[in-house]
């Protein structure tokens, strides 16, 4: 049975202190979330938070990083290795955020080097994917989403496909306030899961996780979250708020 996921990236946001009252506020809520739920919490780098506590066990609410390097140590100023999150016990990083992609340049090949470190290390990668509104708006979103994770997770064995997250997150929704319709996210998603199992079986597609993320927030997340290939959702700017996201995880039951 496939996890459902709530995540949250903060992104560059929260100093420590505010940090701390939000992880505070999280950890202090009860969610109604069944034994396959998850709650993974990103943090917004230079990773100051993640000596933060770990989890909260019976609402399984981890810290997790948002990005990590393609080697395990060196001469690489500003970047951290999964060796130094291992260390603290992250089990989760965020891999090719479109953010990444654009500002730093993250090519497929780049992202298939981070997700391979991440897996020998036994950290799970979130792995996310998704178009420009440019592309969405000539159709051709699948071709584009095809390629990124052929190029990028293909290579791996089908037992190492499952350990992977995918988190599709169309460009033109991330931080726009306009969200995917639930239609539009499913379609694609069953699609993402359909490429998988045309690639491996379609009990390896069916157990990767596949989250949803671009604008998702309290008034949505329930039906997005309801369809059959949208497995939980990678939350930017509403997980910044308590009470937005314990309601956004509250959407996983
Ligand atoms: O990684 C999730 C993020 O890109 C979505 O941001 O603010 O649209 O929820 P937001």
């Amino acid at each position: 049975m496939r996890k459902k996921i709530a995540a949250a990236n903060w992104k560059m946001n929260l100093t420590y202190a505010q940090a701390n009252e939000l992880l505070d506020n999280l950890f202090s809520k009860k969610y109604s979330l069944s034994e396959n739920q998850q709650v993974v919490i990103a943090v917004p780098a230079p990773y100051l938070h993640l000596a933060k506590e770990k989890t909260q066990g019976k609402n399984q609410v981890f810290i997790s990083a948002q990005n990590i390097y393609t080697k395990k140590s060196g001469a690489y100023t500003g970047e951290i290795s999964v060796e130094m999150l291992q260390s603290m016990g992250i089990e989760h990083t965020i891999i090719g955020h479109s953010e990444r992609r654009d500002y730093f340049n993250e090519s497929n090949e780049f992202l298939k080097e981070k997700v391979d470190i991440c897996l020998e290390n036994h950290i799970t990668p979130i792995f996310c994917c998704g178009e420009a509104l440019e592309v969405r708006e000539q159709n051709k979103q699948n071709q584009f989403v095809a390629k990124q994770i052929e190029e990028s997770l293909f290579h791996l064995s089908s037992t190492d496909i499952q350990k992977v997250v995918i988190a599709y997150e169309p460009i033109w929704a991330i931080g726009t306030g306009k969200t995917a319709t639930s239609e539009q996210a499913q379609e694609i998603q069953q699609f993402i899961r359909q490429l998988i199992a045309n690639k491996y079986d379609a009990a390896t597609a069916d157990a990767v996780s596949i989250l949803y993320g671009g604008s998702v927030k309290a008034n949505n997340a329930k039906e997005l979250f309801s369809q059959p290939d949208i497995d939980g959702g990678l939350v930017g700017g509403a997980s910044l708020n308590a009470e937005e996201f314990a309601a956004i995880i509250n959407a996983l039951a």
